[in-house]
């Protein structure tokens, strides 16, 4: 059997850019991701540098959420953020809300890149934050203190096959406290297509799978966000019940 890493190294460009003659970025994701087995074509992208999903900081919208204070979300108590990638984002929830923070993700290359940022961060108590190499899938009662105050997703829900949305919903409404938010940053909106990652996506994507126990408390367009970003991505938060 050839070797994805090997063939893909070949084509593909510096992370960022996209190939003009080979295979897009995205189809070199789609491919590691559709030839690997054991879900490790994710960290062969984050070993490539094939991460169009990265953008080497904390995501806009979510900065600017946080800072205009405009929902009343947790100070204290447990976040979590699944499919942390290199971690910019968690690293921002527990400096900015101050939360005991856990990222995960199944990809070892993006924890222990997360694991360097984190400690160039000095982040100051009562933040904390602990990147494990963890599946979403498969988190226990006993993560979070048993549920969470926050969960935030930014491109995990379209990076997961479709079929399994639904364990997705179930899980969040799992691990998500009474009172407690999800905060989705929902990207990329493009038009529907039937392949991924990432694959299609629409806010009401997130709702169809969540049930009946959550209220929409936020969903808004981003007045900034990055430049690839732009008028793809909407801010939805849902407080439950
Ligand atoms: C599109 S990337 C987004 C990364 C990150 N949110 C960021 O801002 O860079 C999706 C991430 O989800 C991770 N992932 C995929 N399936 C997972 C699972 N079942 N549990 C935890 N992480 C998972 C991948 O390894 C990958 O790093």
């Amino acid at each position: 059997m050839s070797d994805p890493v090997a063939e893909i190294s070949q084509t593909s460009s510096p992370p960022g850019n996209v190939s003009q003659t080979g295979p897009s970025i995205q189809e070199q994701v789609r491919k590691l991701i559709a030839e690997s087995e054991d879900q490790d074509g994710w960290d062969k992208a984050w070993k490539l540098g094939i991460t169009p999903w990265d953008a080497g900081y904390a995501q806009p919208p979510l900065v600017d959420l946080l800072a205009s204070k405009v929902l009343e979300l947790p100070t204290s108590g447990y976040a979590l953020v699944p499919g942390c990638g290199r971690g910019y984002d968690p690293i921002l929830i527990a400096s900015t809300l101050g939360l005991d923070t856990l990222a995960i993700d199944i990809a070892e290359t993006a924890v222990q890149v997360a694991n360097e940022n984190l400690a160039k961060a000095n982040v100051a108590p009562p933040g904390k934050v602990t990147f494990r190499l963890d599946d979403f899938f498969k988190l226990s009662g006993s993560d979070g203190g048993g549920q969470f105050d926050l969960i935030y997703d930014y491109t995990f829900f379209v990076a997961i096959p479709p079929e399994l949305r639904k364990e997705w919903g179930k899980k969040m409404t799992e691990l998500v406290k009474s009172g407690g938010f999800l905060v989705t940053l929902v990207f990329p909106m493009d038009p529907p297509q039937d392949y991924g990652p990432p694959f299609y996506v629409r806010p009401e994507h997130y709702v169809e799978v969540l049930g009946n126990q959550w209220e929409k408390v936020y969903d808004k367009v981003p007045e900034r966000s990055s430049e690839t970003h732009k008028g793809r991505e909407q801010m939805v938060v849902y407080r439950k019940l």
